[in-house]
């Protein structure tokens, strides 16, 4: 039997009690938004059946791990962030992957103690057991309406008939043509012919479609017991990896308690380790809350947000791990004393170079995937979820006769104390690597809601996220709905390397100069961040907003 763990933690931190009735106004409709349009409307088919959200998430993940192979996929984990209405019972679902049981600290590092380039992102010991099959099964049985199997067909159908290749994917597999090359499964799955399918190419999965099926009328126990799991292992061995059969059978999908927060009356519910992100967001909005932010200049405003990112990552670095592993002085990092000491290290004239903050753990020197959905229902259920295989295609190894993409998340580990990872972010003992240890996600998928409405916010972007979600808290509280979150541009802070991140619209030419004179190194990297998918509505005006990230191909939809 597949096992869920209940974990109610110590660490529901409430600033100030916000109350919000259960009782909710229903939306006048329902809403989707997902990286494709196939995948969401996979999700209204759902709903049009009779499902609620939660049905609706499962078919939007199981149709993503088809159209969005880039993204994440049964081979993959995630978290989940959900809401039911009937009673406003909220939980965090989540299935991240876990390092096998023949894990080691060091198993990324040469004999010389230094990281083995590619061992951690391109080889079949990236892998961390997958979660999303027991997401899938854990989903429909506990908060759904309709089984299983009616939620993973429209999935099933995408995978088995195929769809229409579309530029982005195109382009996406012909980035990690290299990658596909070495594994024989991927090669003749995503390079017919020997090359990336053209636009148009109708992409069957038969393999995947198969593999989804036994998830579909077997549920979990289809996927991590029995002659699937046998089929598993065999393929593993083959790539070279080290799951065994108790790692698939030990793998239990855990429900924790959200973290909780509040900013300026609004209601903040978020990602809980073994996420960094809900720490990062509310430890960012308690130091803001010593500004006020609508008063300041722009240049000031942007260099406060930079200042208070840098701070918790700094936080992220040192302290967060899998909490199952390690204490994490939560408490601590959300309390608004500890926010007043960051804060009042911040000069509002100068940058604080990293390398001064306390807690700096040693010198620091990427590819972005994942996806993140967004669901109202018309009752008022709401799910915000992040599903992985880490970088694009994961590893981009499948694993024979399955169709499946092996992820590479044991590179969200800290593969070695201060060196940094793909996303170069650093690490220390607490995200070192250990047999059944959840790597730390940067992944934030969150709720926000005041007595004006609430957005379901999330996205993609690695170490980016965080700093993401807590841009479009702020945007939402200043009057921004879903359309106007998701094309606001984007700068980040991540403590390590010490730099600003911004797109070419995130800061003026005058706001550069005004930063870069305060002592801000500013890089020019990546072009976009992120892909948001997020929901708002407004109790007023009962309007009802589904946007997708303008920088990927997605779509929000009502009906
Ligand atoms: O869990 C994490 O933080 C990463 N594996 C997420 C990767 C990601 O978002 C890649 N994105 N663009």
């Amino acid at each position: 039997m597949l096992t869920v763990v209940r974990l109610v933690a110590a660490w529901c931190v409430v600033t100030a009690q916000v109350a919000f009735s259960a009782e909710a106004p229903k939306p006048p409709v329902a809403a989707i938004a997902s990286a494709y349009p196939l995948a969401s409307e996979a999700g209204f088919e759902v709903l049009a059946a009779g499902g609620n959200a939660f049905d609706a998430a499962v078919a939007v993940s199981a149709a993503l791990c088809v159209v969005e192979p880039r993204g994440s996929g049964l081979g993959g984990g995630g978290f989940y962030l959900l809401h039911r209405a009937s009673d406003g019972h909220e939980v965090f679902v989540d299935a991240r992957e876990v390092a096998p049981a023949a894990a080691t600290r060091d198993m990324f590092l040469g004999p010389d103690g230094t990281p083995i380039a590619g061992r951690s992102t391109d080889t079949a010991l990236a892998a961390g057991i997958p979660g999303e099959a027991a997401a899938f099964a854990h989903l429909a049985a506990k908060y759904g309406r309709l089984p299983l199997k009616r939620s993973m067909q429209p999935a099933i159908k995408l995978a088995r008939e195929g769809f229409p290749v579309y530029p982005r994917l195109a382009e996406d597999i012909n980035r990690k043509k290299p990658k596909f090359e070495r594994s024989p499964d991927a090669r003749r799955i995503f390079l017919p012919k020997g090359e990336a399918p053209p636009v148009g190419y109708i992409l069957k999965q038969t393999e995947l479609a198969r593999s989804l099926t036994v998830v579909a009328e077997n549920g979990a126990e289809g996927f991590y017991h029995g002659a699937f799991a046998d089929k598993l292992i065999a393929g593993i061995r083959q790539l070279d990896g080290i799951w065994s059969r108790e790692d698939l059978a030990n793998y239990k999908l855990i429900e924790r308690e959200p973290l909780r927060g509040t900013y300026h009356g609004a209601r903040i519910v978020t990602a809980p380790p073994p996420s960094s992100g809900g720490i990062a967001l509310l430890d960012a909005l308690n130091i803001l809350d010593g500004y006020d932010l609508a008063q300041l200049d722009s240049v000031t405003r942007k260099h406060v947000i930079l200042e208070s990112l840098r701070r918790v990552h700094r936080d992220r670095a040192e302290y967060l791990g899998d909490p199952a592993f390690v204490k994490i002085p939560v408490d601590r990092l959300l309390s608004p004393y500890y926010a007043a000491g960051q804060r009042a290290s911040i000069r509002l004239d100068k940058a604080t170079p990293s390398d001064l903050l306390p807690g700096y753990i040693g010198d620091t020197s990427s590819g972005v995937s994942t996806t993140h959905f967004a669901i109202l229902d018309r009752e008022g259920n709401r799910v915000a979820a992040s599903i992985t295989l880490n970088a694009w295609f994961g590893t981009g190894l499948v694993i024979p006769g399955t169709g499946i993409l092996l992820n590479n998340e044991m590179d969200d580990f800290a593969v070695k104390p201060g060196e940094p990872n793909m996303y170069r972010l650093v690490g220390a003992e607490a995200n070192s690597v250990a047999p059944g240890k959840r790597p730390l996600s940067s992944m934030t998928p969150t709720f926000v809601e005041s007595d004006k409405g609430i957005a379901i916010l999330g996205s993609p972007g690695g170490s980016f996220i965080p700093s993401m979600i807590l841009l479009g808290t702020l945007n939402w509280l200043e009057g921004a709905d879903a359309t106007g979150i998701v094309l606001a541009p984007r700068i980040h802070h991540q403590y390590q390397p010490d730099a600003v991140f911004a797109e070419p619209a995130g800061l003026s030419a005058e706001e550069r100069a005004a930063l870069e004179h305060r002592g801000h190194k500013i890089r020019d990297w990546p072009p976009t961040i992120g892909n948001m998918q997020i929901i708002t509505w407004d109790y007023g005006s009962q309007k009802v907003v589904a946007a997708s990230d303008p920088r990927g191909v997605g779509k929000g939809m009502t009906r």
